[in-house]
Parts: C-alpha cells; structure tokens; sequence
C-alpha cells in the first residue's frame, strides 16, 4: 500500500481505498455528485460510506477493525470511512506526490489552540507564502522505494521547493519526464479552470500527482500509446484509462475541511497557480515566477 501523506490509517484493497474520516469529508463529496460539479471530474470516484464496527477481540486494547455493509447517511459517525476508488489501481509501481494546497489550514470549526498550530505551520511552511507545500512523497528509485515525510515539504523555501518537486521525477528519463510534466500542467490547468467556477472553500486538501514508477511497465505503456499511432490519446487521460494504459494521473483529494460556499477560492487559487508555475519551471529549466504573500 502506498500513501505519500497523511494519517495513514486507510486500506487499499480490490480496486477501493477506504479511509475512516470526519462527517465533512462525506458531506462534500455527497455534494458534490449531487450538484454534478465539474470538481468531481477530478475527484477520485466517491462509491459510498461504510461504518466502521469494533470487533470485541480477547485483548481489549486491541485496534482490530472491521467493515461493515454500506449504510445510509442517518447513521455517520466520527467513525465513518469513505469508499474512493484506489487511485493507484492502474500503475504497476506507483510514485505519489502529495502536495496540500492553501494558505488557511483549518475550517471554521477549528478550536482556538488547532487555529493557532495551523497558523504557525503555515507561517514557517510554503503554505503560507505560496499557497502550497509538499505533504509528502513515496517513489522508487533504484529499486528502493523511498517514503520523503513531511519534513521534507516542511523545510522547504520559496527557493528549493521546485528543486525539491522535482526530485518526485528522479527516476525517469527526459523524454518521459518532459512528457509527465507535460500531462500535470495539462491537469493543473484543467482544476484551475474549475476552481475559477466552483463556489467552495477548501482547506488542507492536496493534489495528489502519480505515476507509473515501473519503468518496464512505464516503457511498455508508452509503446502501446505510441503504436496505436493514435495522437489525441497520448493526452487524452479517458483513453489512457479505457485501454488501460494509464502513464500518471493528478486528482484533488482530501477534503475533511472542505465545504461549498457562497465564493470561490481564492486562497487555493493562488497555491496552484503557483504549483503550476513550478511544474513549468521544472519543464523549462528556469527559475519560477510565484505570486508569492510576504
Ligand atoms: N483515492 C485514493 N486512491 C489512492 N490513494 C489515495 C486516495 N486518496 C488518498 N490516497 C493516499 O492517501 C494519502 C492520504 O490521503 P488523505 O485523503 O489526504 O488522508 P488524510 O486525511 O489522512 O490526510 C494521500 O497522500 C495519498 O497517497
Ligand atoms: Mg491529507
């Protein structure tokens, strides 16, 4: 099971990742399919909740957990978990990015002393002077697969967090680097578009980047998309998926702190507008050019 950020309590299993969480997490992306937002295009699919039941095992103490059948909302708990599809179902080997977008780390809910941390995290993170930090990242680089922790996006500067992004592309030649980067802004694009339109407030939600870290797979992929001599495919994500010939995908995920609202977001707006910058200045060789918050 790879994961790049978070808590790490969620399970991957046939196809499905299953991650206990909080009543908002499920209420946006009820949301969300409901209003058919064009968010959702670039959302993992929701397939549903589960409850979460305790087995009474012997060793009381332990965290033996076992899942339900689906329920209905009446009965959501903190002890919930949502059903997405395993967004890393298609690739081989995957290398996962995570990079947490915004500069206001908490929603409204937050009590004063968790208002106070976030804030803190932000000042001294990229957070807060470019609406974006790596959460973290896991890929394989000489047959090792490397989990880079949160410190990593943490201590991170305005300097050398595209330096550090772009270590996330180590393990590929040039022609499949320029081509994967080629496809995030592409995708980075597409959710600034939609971020432009949608009236949210999403706080601490990531963009999760993968791709196919095995480079066997990785190459055959690319011949595939490459013999069919079909163009339009090797952009075209759908006909990746539908041939399953999946090369990276970049998704919005993460959104225990998220809500609809009567704006748009601005706040996130700026952290990718800003991760495309970076993107693009890791494509291009030159420094990037950030709206950066003093
Ligand atoms: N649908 C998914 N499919 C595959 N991996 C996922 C999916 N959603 C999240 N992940 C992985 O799990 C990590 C944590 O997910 P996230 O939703 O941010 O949970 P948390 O609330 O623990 O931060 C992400 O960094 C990513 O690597
Ligand atoms: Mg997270």
């Amino acid at each position: 099971m790879v994961q790049a950020a978070g808590h790490g309590c969620a399970e991957q299993a046939n196809g499905l990742f299953i991650k206990p969480t909080n009543s908002t997490e499920i209420n946006f992306y009820t949301s969300m399919s409901a209003l058919d937002s064009p968010l959702t295009d670039l959302m993992p699919n929701f397939l549903g909740t589960l409850a979460e039941t305790k087995t009474n095992s012997n060793e009381s103490n332990s965290t033996n957990t076992s899942l339900s059948t689906p329920v209905l909302d009446s009965s959501l708990s903190e002890q919930s978990c949502i059903v997405l599809e395993d967004l890393c179902e298609a690739f081989e080997d995957p290398a996962v990015l995570d990079i947490k977008i915004g500069s206001v780390l908490y929603d409204s809910h937050a009590s004063e002393g968790k208002k106070q941390r976030m804030d803190k995290v932000s000042q001294a993170t990229t957070s807060g002077s470019l609406h974006f930090r790596i959460a973290g990242m896991s890929l394989i680089i000489g047959g090792n697969r490397i989990h880079y922790g949160k410190d990593f996006g943490r201590e991170a500067t305005i300097e050398n967090v595209a330096s550090r992004i772009s270590e996330f592309f180590k393990p590929l030649t040039s022609e499949y680097k320029e081509y994967i980067l080629e496809l995030s802004i592409g995708y980075l694009q597409q959710l600034e578009k939609i971020l432009n339109e949608v009236k949210i407030e999403m706080h601490s939600s990531s963009v999760l980047f993968i791709y196919e870290n095995n480079m066997e797979k990785l190459k055959s992929k690319f011949e595939h998309i490459n013999s069919t001599g079909n163009e339009s495919m090797k952009y075209d994500m759908n006909l990746q998926l539908k041939n399953k010939v999946q090369i990276m995908d970049m998704r919005i995920i993460d959104f225990a702190h998220s809500q609809c609202a009567e704006t748009i977001d601005n706040d996130c707006l700026v952290g990718v507008r800003n991760v495309i910058s970076a993107f693009e200045s890791i494509s291009s060789g030159t420094r990037p050019r950030y709206e950066i918050n003093k």
